[in-house]
């Protein structure tokens, strides 16, 4: 019965918060507030991605977003959904999206998180069922609190980060997320509406035998990436791409492995987006053990200098990590 089956699959994630509550830097139950906020915009848009074909939200809103791309019905919703919680959850004072062109400012004076956030990852994925994701950072603000918003709350290097963490809505739904005290990892339970424990202290593998890059941007990649690859190859290793960063990011985190996204000609700063993707990753697999890089620097030390500014992303086991970071040394 469902009493026993919730006591069997470990502990969720309200009394896991309860549990940590000691490790937050601020041990004022805000946090926790925010991750749970969070949580319940999570569930909801979990619900609404596993029915996007039967309830006519699948396919295309009809809009450019600020990236230029074409917004996928489920990019607007689940942007909705999160905006939503952290508004009334009124713990968050600012929010940088994907999806927004500005920051959106809460107005919530008593608010001490800045939140940068990609509401779904992976949208070409959407309309052929293939997992996809939520990527978000949480930060303190700098200024002081019911004061306006100023840059320096939302210009804040990954570093600063107080929280990360993702949610993958694939074969089950698991959300994942470091406060910087270690990575855990919570299983979606449909049947109760709760985040069971289902890896604790998850620690990314030294290296690995698994590679993630677009293949088909092969003729574009710099000397340095291309050899690495070829060096994969040579060594047999396995070829992995999903095509949703979460979905990839995460298999290597498990498994070990790397996932690479370089600089191409229509992306010469690489496609991934720093605030909302890479940094809320590189807060991730440092806290696993691993490593993120834009080839050059640790990611988690890129000064930002515009709200969806791109990066290369070079990030996963940190054996592989360093080994690519020589090849582009050796070869630029
Ligand atoms: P988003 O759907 O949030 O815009 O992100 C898409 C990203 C990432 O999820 C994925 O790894 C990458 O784009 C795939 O890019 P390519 O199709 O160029 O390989
Ligand atoms: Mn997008
Ligand atoms: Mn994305
Ligand atoms: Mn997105």
């Amino acid at each position: 019965d469902q009493t026993s089956l919730a006591y069997s699959v470990g502990i969720t994630l309200d009394r896991f918060i309860k549990l940590k509550q000691s490790d937050f830097p601020f041990a004022s139950g805000e946090l926790s507030q925010l991750l749970r906020d969070i949580v319940l915009a999570a569930k909801i848009v979990n619900r609404e991605t596993n029915r996007a074909g039967l309830a006519n939200i699948g396919g295309a809103f009809g809009q450019t977003n600020v990236q230029g791309e074409e917004q996928q019905k489920l990019d607007v919703i689940a942007n909705i959904r999160f905006m939503r919680a952290l508004s009334k959850g009124g713990e968050v004072c600012a929010i940088v999206s994907e999806e927004e062109d500005a920051v959106i400012d809460l107005q919530n004076n008593s608010g001490k998180y800045v939140v940068a956030i990609d509401p779904l990852d992976g949208s070409s994925n959407i309309d052929v069922n293939i997992s996809i994701g939520t990527i978000f950072s949480i930060y303190r603000r700098k200024s002081p609190i019911g004061s306006p918003i100023q840059l320096k709350d939302i210009m804040q290097p990954g570093r600063e980060q107080v929280a990360a963490g993702y949610v993958l809505y694939g074969s089950s739904t698991m959300l994942v997320y470091t406060t910087g005290c270690g990575v855990n990892g919570f299983t979606y339970e449909n049947s109760l509406g709760e985040f069971f424990l289902s890896h604790p202290d998850i620690q990314a593998p030294k290296t690995g035998n698994i590679y993630s890059i677009n293949e088909g941007l092969q003729l574009e990649w710099e000397k340095g990436i291309a050899a690495y690859i070829q060096s994969c190859k040579e060594r047999k290793m396995q070829s992995r791409y999903i095509g949703s960063l979460v979905a990839d990011f995460h298999r290597n985190l498990l498994k070990g492995g790397i996932y690479l996204y370089p600089a191409t000609q229509k992306n010469p700063s690489g496609k991934l987006r720093l605030l909302y993707e890479a940094n809320a990753l590189a807060f991730i697999i440092e806290q696993a053990g691993g490593k993120a890089s834009d080839g050059k620097q640790r990611i988690l030390d890129v000064q930002p200098e515009s709200l969806h500014q791109r990066t290369p992303l070079l990030i996963g086991s940190a054996q592989m990590v360093e080994e690519v970071e020589q090849s582009v040394v050796l070869h630029s």
